[in-house]
């Protein structure tokens, strides 16, 4: 054997033992591969009958067995993209003005005399501004069974406790002085429609219930010159606790009522068919209602004077979704305050109520639906309109969500906008004049 045969040899056999390096590598691989797919296979089946049966019950509506998902109106998609935006996002620049640290100052209103303003906190006190030297006090409550030991909130006390004893200790959302009288009207979430003199303390509930049912979820308000009192129901089924279920399902039992002061009658105004009526304010004149519809994001004119008396109609299809509406001083605009825009996410959702419903089964933690319902970061929108039609004056964001993360009110006061959050610890002050509002 020569020198070169040797050599052949060897390659040879190198690559014999080679070849059965890699046939034995890929057996190997090949077994771990059908092992993994197993594996994977089992997994994907254990996660479908985890979501199918939700065996934790960690899907929202778990807790609900009786949900029902309804159509909710959309405008089209292609809307999406001309919803009016705040380029500049002016509304970064507003000041932060605490309620002594305060969770939740939903709804802002000046007594007659000019003083306050006065607001209703998460705790179920309704507090007023004394003036810088004093600062905010405790000037009225909405249930004789608050004690202030379990509700007074300690600075920080999170959300979702001060929520778990909101039916005890009470929630004011809507706040309404009445011109003449200078009585505080209460809009209380869980104790319905009050009232309270000017020297505050305990409200004197006016109305708990109508034609015999429990009020479910009062909201806000607005007194007219004639004596009637003008409020949200904003459900039948769901109260504000449940507000986001109240959200998902598209529930259209909310309703207008309105208490008569003379003969302390409750009567209904709209009946059914809003989803989630929230905000409400009379026109200067008193004509009409606005309505605040949340679900669907719109402005509801309700007639209830001349031709059309008694006739809903659309006034506005807004960005967002709404809270309260808030005439300016002058009473030619309407200030609508907006939780979040709309997006993608919620306007698919809402237009197709059996894949919302599919959706909703499965095992998603609330924050993170509420997060996409949300369109990602929070953050709030306030928009100006013409009260006699509806025309689009000007929008302000803080895109950046750092000030107002979220608006549950505006109100226009001398040149500065206030805007109320249930969800922060501060009112937001926004100068109208400031070099960055145009
Ligand atoms: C206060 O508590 C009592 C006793 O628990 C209850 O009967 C009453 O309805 C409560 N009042 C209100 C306004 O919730
Ligand atoms: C809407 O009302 C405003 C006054 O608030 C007026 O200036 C404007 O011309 C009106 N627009 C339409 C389309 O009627």
């Amino acid at each position: 054997m020569g020198e070169a045969d040797r050599c052949e040899q060897h390659e040879l056999k190198e690559e014999q033992q080679h070849q059965q390096q890699k046939k034995k590598t890929m057996t190997k691989t090949l077994c771990n591969n059908s092992i993994a797919t197993e594996l994977f296979f089992l997994l994907c089946v254990g996660a479908s009958v985890f979501i199918a049966l939700d065996p934790l019950r960690l899907s929202i509506i778990s807790s609900d067995p009786s949900f029902h998902a309804k159509l909710v109106e959309q405008p089209p998609l292609s809307a999406l993209r001309s919803l009016p935006h705040d380029t500049q996002s002016r509304l970064s620049s507003a000041q932060k003005w605490s309620v002594n640290g305060l969770m939740g100052p939903e709804s802002l209103a000046l007594d007659p005399q000019g003083a306050g303003p006065y607001t209703g906190i998460a705790d179920g006190r309704i507090m007023k501004w004394h003036g810088p030297e004093i600062g905010w006090q405790e000037f009225a409550h909405t249930t004789p069974n608050r004690s202030k030991d379990f509700c007074d909130q300690p600075i920080g006390r999170p959300l979702p406790e001060l929520i778990k004893r909101e039916t005890v200790c009470g929630r004011p959302l809507g706040l309404r002085f009445h011109k003449e009288t200078g009585d505080l009207y209460i809009a209380d979430a869980y104790f319905g429609l009050l009232r309270v003199g000017q020297e505050g303390g305990e409200a004197q509930r006016l109305v708990s219930h109508v034609g015999g049912q429990p009020l479910t979820f009062t909201n806000d308000l607005d007194v007219a010159s004639d004596g009637s009192v003008y409020f949200t129901d904003s459900s039948t089924k769901y109260q504000r606790r449940n507000f986001f279920l109240l959200v998902l399902s598209g529930d259209d039992s909310g309703r207008v009522l309105r208490y008569d002061l003379k003969s302390g009658e409750t009567s209904v105004v709209v009946k059914g068919g809003l989803q989630f009526p929230n905000g409400v304010t009379l026109s200067k004149d008193e004509t009409f209602l606005v309505i605040a519809e949340s679900v669907t994001g719109r402005l509801l004119r309700h007639w209830l004077k001349g031709p059309r008396s008694g006739e809903t109609e659309v006034l506005v299809v807004l960005p967002g979704y709404p809270d309260n509406v808030r005439l300016s001083k002058e009473g030619d605009h309407l200030w609508v305050a907006m939780h979040c825009r709309r997006n993608l996410f919620s306007q698919l959702l809402g237009s197709l109520p059996r894949l919302r419903r599919i959706f909703l089964q499965l095992p998603l933690p609330f924050k993170h639906v509420y997060r996409l319902h949300n369109g990602g970061t929070p953050h709030g929108i306030i928009a100006k309109y013409s009260t006699s039609n509806g025309t689009l004056l000007d929008v302000f964001e803080d895109v950046s969500g750092n000030v107002v993360k979220s608006a549950s009110e505006v109100d226009e006061q001398n040149g500065r906008l206030w805007v109320g959050s249930v969800l922060l610890p501060y009112i937001s002050v926004f100068d109208l004049h400031d070099k960055n509002a145009s």
